[in-house]
């Protein structure tokens, strides 16, 4: 992966319920922000269009973490592959031939001139000790997110949906060319809200993570673009640039 600028590091969550509040915010954020995350509650409320509508703004990352039969996956992602997303994603309890199955279209898009990059979902953050015993998940989550981690780079996965907290160990394990995306990102000074253990934007750099998400500090603030780049400042502050 080329060196990657502050920029094209901060990916914007567009959670809002309709296409137009989202190209609305898209609109404002232009040359603030490096990537649009559009999640389950927008395309399913709009399909596929709001991708296409958006794009011209920033690349997309299609946020809809599929998890299904192997050829089910693969259908899906093929359909979707036509709107040519930065990145999407699947969840890695899929299992090994899910994974495989998707990335091995991914490949195949890449080598007709397609840019996306395929992410697995780990352990969702969501999730505690007490929510895996009740799955017969071994471990504590960090310990499940890294051996999924694992097994998302065997299956040919280009990197992994991680907590922050998780970014610098998988970093370790799984290599420099494995592509970190973290969500939980709060600046300096904002409101947690409902994301339990957050990290800084430019901690989220220093432990090694390409990308990070920001939704609400950005998406809520009275001025998103403001707020944007104040992110942007200190990610830039951390990287010494
Ligand atoms: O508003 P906030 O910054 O908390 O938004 C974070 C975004 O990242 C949301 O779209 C949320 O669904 C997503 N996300 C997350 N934790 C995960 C995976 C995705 O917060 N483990």
């Amino acid at each position: 992966m080329k060196s990657m600028s502050p920029l094209d590091r901060l990916v914007v969550a567009l959670d809002v319920p309709s296409a137009n509040e989202a190209v609305a915010l898209a609109d404002s954020l232009s040359g603030a922000v490096g990537v649009l995350k559009v999640g389950l509650e927008l395309f399913c409320a709009e399909g596929p269009d709001i991708v296409r509508r958006i794009q011209k703004y920033a690349p997309v990352f299609l946020d809809l973490k599929l998890h299904d039969i192997p050829t089910t996956v693969k259908r899906a992602m093929s359909a979707v592959l036509d709107l040519d997303p930065l990145l999407i994603n699947i969840h890695a309890l899929g299992g090994l031939d899910m994974m495989k199955a998707a990335s091995e279209t991914i490949k195949a898009h890449r080598q007709s001139g397609g840019r996306t990059r395929l992410l697995a979902v780990t352990i969702l953050t969501s999730m505690d000790s007490a929510a895996l015993e009740q799955l017969n998940i071994a471990g504590e989550p960090s310990e499940a997110a890294l051996r999924l981690a694992l097994l998302a780079k065997r299956a040919g996965c280009d990197g992994v949906v991680c907590s922050a907290r998780e970014s610098a160990m998988t970093r370790a394990e799984c290599g420099d060319d494995f592509l970190l995306l973290t969500p939980g990102i709060r600046p300096l000074g904002a409101e947690t809200q409902d994301q339990v253990r957050v990290v800084t934007p430019s901690e989220a750099v220093k432990s090694g993570s390409n990308w990070i998400v920001v939704g609400r500090p950005i998406t809520r603030a009275p001025d998103p673009a403001a707020a944007a780049k104040a992110i942007l400042s200190e990610m830039a502050g951390a990287e010494g640039t």
